[in-house]
């Protein structure tokens, strides 16, 4: 197959590309802006990979999208490409509006174009599939889980935004008859995250010795899924979702946010440890996120059931390959950009607070 995938330079894209070169014979088609949250160095070798394409290219922009459609002529789309980070969308919703909502869009419309220039085999064969978030089912109490069934209710201006780009693919599908598939997935980890996320952050802080800011109590909870068990989901919807269904994909794993520091904390003080003591002593308790959404959870036996998808990974044994990770890469996340994700000037600052 001839895969494009949008946002491929991002966290969870550059996971699925990874596979796709690795494990697949499939060609990608990688397209990206490389917004400051990209990083093409979370792609080693592809760009010399016969079986890889590049095209830096805006979703928003309608004509360079439908150039890339005729030109790579895919059998498939896997669109992850979005602006994706809660506490950026309360400072700046409007970016979130314009890739999340317009550049979905404007896809689906290229997409249904090209589509319908398509026959026979390969035209029933299409997918567009459609990458999406647990938090547009607003947030859990104690109890509970999200299933594919549970009614919307977004809450940030992020998890709005992905919100509508669902709607727009299923009103695709259903007024237009695009073929498409949709996933929502719980909060992702692993190597080559932008550190402005919870793991990473806490890691590239803790691993330096710094004060590590905890919202709130630290009593929020979410479902933690490794990327590499994400991106295996994926790649299954993808190949075998049934047409214009949705499939959670979530890991079981439920943690509170202040349990994920203290184990980050604990595996770092077994792995490099510091002069000055313990690194749970560096926890603070700073102003909670506006609207912090206080529990996530994650029903995936649609997946496990229909698709035989199950992680591979526990919290534990995705979390140790993860900090080891880290260890291993002292450049990544640097604000020299010698990680190469530096595009944003990012320096671990607090962002999100009004
Ligand atoms: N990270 C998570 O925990 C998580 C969980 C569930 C779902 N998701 C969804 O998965 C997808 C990928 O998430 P991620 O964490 O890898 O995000 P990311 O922020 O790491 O990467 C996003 C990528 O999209 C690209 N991009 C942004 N705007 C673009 C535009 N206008 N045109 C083209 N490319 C653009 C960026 O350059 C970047 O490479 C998103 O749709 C997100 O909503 C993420």
């Amino acid at each position: 197959m001839r895969i494009l995938v949008t946002g491929g330079a991002g966290f969870i894209g550059s996971a699925v590309v990874r596979q796709y070169l690795e494990e697949t014979p499939h060609t990608v088609i990688n397209m990206d802006k490389l917004t400051y949250a990209a990083n093409l160095a979370a792609l080693p070798g592809a760009a010399d990979h016969d079986r890889y394409h590049f095209e830096k290219v805006d979703i928003c922009d309608a004509r360079e999208v439908a150039r890339v459609f005729a030109q790579h002529q895919p059998d498939a789309v896997m669109h992850l490409a979005a602006e994706s980070h809660v506490d950026r969308s309360i400072d700046g919703p409007g970016a979130f509006i314009q890739t999340n909502v317009v550049g979905s869009q404007v896809l689906l419309s290229a997409a249904l174009a090209y589509w319908k220039t398509l026959h026979g085999e390969a035209q029933a064969a299409f997918r567009f599939h459609h990458v999406s978030t647990d938090e547009v089912f607003g947030s859990l109490g104690a109890e509970g889980l999200f299933t594919e069934t549970t009614s919307y209710d977004p809450r940030s201006p992020y998890s709005a935004s992905k919100a509508a780009s669902d709607h727009l693919v299923r009103a695709w599908a259903e007024t237009y008859g695009l073929p498409v598939v949709l996933s929502n997935c719980s909060n992702n980890y692993g190597p080559y995250q932008f550190p402005e996320k919870l793991i990473p952050l806490m890691i590239l802080k803790a691993q330096a010795g710094e004060f590590l800011p905890v919202y709130g109590k630290g009593d929020n909870v979410r479902d933690w899924l490794y990327v590499e068990d994400h991106a295996r989901g994926l790649r299954l919807v993808l190949e075998r979702g049934r047409l214009g269904e949705s499939y959670n994909i979530g890991g079981r794993n439920e943690r509170t946010n202040l349990d994920i520091v203290h184990l980050i904390c604990d595996m770092l003080d077994d792995r490099a440890p510091l002069n000055k003591g313990a690194r749970r002593s560096l926890i603070q308790f700073v102003t909670d996120r506006p609207g912090h959404d206080f529990r996530y959870a994650i029903d995936a036996s649609k997946i496990e059931r229909e698709l035989g998808w199950a992680a591979k990974d526990t919290f534990d044994s995705g979390l140790a390959k993860t900090v080891q990770w880290y260890l291993d890469r002292p450049d990544w996340g640097q604000p020299d950009g010698s990680g190469g994700s530096d595009a944003s000037g990012y320096r671990g600052e607090r962002l999100g607070v009004l």
